[in-house]
């Protein structure tokens, strides 16, 4: 079966290089892909969002599954547009999608339903905002409802800084439109945890258990990035805590989508706080995370597009998944001044080739003639597997420290 997948990042090289593995792949493309996805398939130019292009190349290559990366193309209806035409696409629909690209949405369900999560209020008046924000005395966190790339969320320490960020979100529109609407949430305390679940409407299947590491800086200091390492499994995810999360929290969603009429097909992305009162979500998103895919589909031992393909037939009860007992860790590498502005041309010397306890994946990356160089701000995923974390974590660093591009920034406490 001929595969198009849809992205450019590290989540895709590494959704790339597990389809490599299966047994039914013919033809692998990627729009618009990387200098990594270029080594295992054939990347077409162009824009991911461009859904009409995405379904000629799909009708042209005659594609049998299309696998969607980034949530953008979700939130815009791709998934709608290839169903809408007859094409089996794995994803969910917009309105599904929704869970991701309108917190505030995600807010309402999660209150109508008793999913735990953060007691939240939605505002999209600054004057309302602010006086509500006034009353408060304790931490609160402020995020724009809308797609802000994983950093439209603002941590504050007190009332004045969320003020702050809520004249910055709603007024000065730091995000844009992503900002038209806030979220005004009670700030959690625990550790972090990302469980994927490959569904299919009721039925759910749950990956591994990963832990991600959104702040720039070491020690969780410095802003919130799209994510700079992550690693699998986590011990932070007891088979209790499994429990919790499929009984409160993941059933109880699938079952609201498909009573409000969005039954989701997909993958969802529980991030979780693990709090003193058990575990309560932090967001959705309806996409494999990134780089928590990375680290994940580096021990997924069965075949990915067989296990895609039971999702969008609904016989996801019928695949036996099997994992890699080692621990998988992926540190990112970055381009200088991520998040902000990046300067992207950069030639990357030192990329070794992939073995079988290790891979670079790359995310923001282009081939100009013999050199691969930066393209963007997440530049690679240094993957590698290990029979501890210890272990992993040991080779992954190893080779970052023969990678060299100028202004490379990375954390160096991942996994530690
Ligand atoms: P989100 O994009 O909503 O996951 O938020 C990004 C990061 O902000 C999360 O990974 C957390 O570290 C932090 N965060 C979000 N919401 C809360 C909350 N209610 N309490 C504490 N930290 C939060
Ligand atoms: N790593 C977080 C995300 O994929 O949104």
């Amino acid at each position: 079966m001929n595969v198009l997948v849809i992205g450019s990042g590290g989540r895709e090289h590494a959704l790339c290089h597990a389809l490599r593995r299966s047994r039914g792949l013919g033809r692998l493309l990627i729009l618009p892909g990387n200098a990594g996805t270029a080594e295992l398939g054939t990347n077409v130019p162009g824009d991911p969002c461009d859904i009409a292009l995405a379904l000629e190349v799909a009708r042209r290559e005659d594609v049998g599954l299309t696998i969607v990366g980034p949530e953008e193309p979700l939130a815009a209806g791709i998934v709608d547009a290839f169903e809408a035409a007859g094409r089996r696409i794995f994803g969910p629909t917009a309105a599904a999608a929704r869970l991701e690209s309108d917190k505030a949405f995600a807010k309402q369900l999660m209150r109508q339903y008793a999913v735990p999560t953060a007691d939240a209020r939605i505002f999209d008046d600054y004057e309302l905002a602010r006086q509500y924000i006034a009353t408060r005395d304790e931490a609160v966190v402020v995020k724009a409802a809308g797609l802000a790339k994983g950093k439209g969320v603002i941590v504050c320490a007190d009332p004045a800084d969320a003020i702050l960020a809520a004249e910055r979100i709603l007024v000065q529109r730091v995000f844009g439109e992503a900002g038209a609407r806030i979220v005004v949430e009670e700030r959690l305390l625990g550790r972090e945890a990302s469980l994927l679940a490959v569904v299919d409407r009721h039925t759910s299947y749950l990956l591994e258990p990963a832990q991600d590491h959104k702040r720039l800086g070491d020690g969780d200091s410095g802003p919130n990035t799209g994510g700079m390492g992550a690693f699998c499994p986590t011990p932070l995810v007891t088979e209790a805590v499994l429990r919790q999360v499929q009984t409160q929290i993941l059933v109880p969603v699938l079952d609201a989508l498909v009573r409000e009429g969005l039954p989701y097909r997909g993958v969802l992305y529980l991030g979780l706080m693990l709090t003193a009162a058990g575990p309560k979500v932090l967001e959705f998103n309806c996409r494999f995370g990134d780089p928590e895919a990375q680290a994940i589909l580096m021990r997924l031992e069965s075949d990915l597009l067989e296990l895609l393909n039971a999702a969008v037939d609904g016989r996801l009860e019928q695949v036996e998944v099997r994992w890699d007992p080692r621990h998988a860790l992926c540190v990112v590498m970055a381009s200088a001044g991520y998040p902000e502005a990046v300067r992207t041309g950069v030639p990357i010397r030192g990329l070794p080739p992939p073995a079988d306890d290790a891979v670079v994946f790359h995310a923001g990356t282009r081939r100009v003639g013999d050199e691969v160089v930066t393209a963007g701000g997440r530049v690679l995923g240094v993957t590698a597997l290990g029979p501890t974390l210890a272990d992993a974590r040991r080779r992954a660093y190893e080779l970052v420290a023969q990678i060299r591009f100028e202004g490379a920034q990375y954390r160096t406490d991942l996994g530690a």
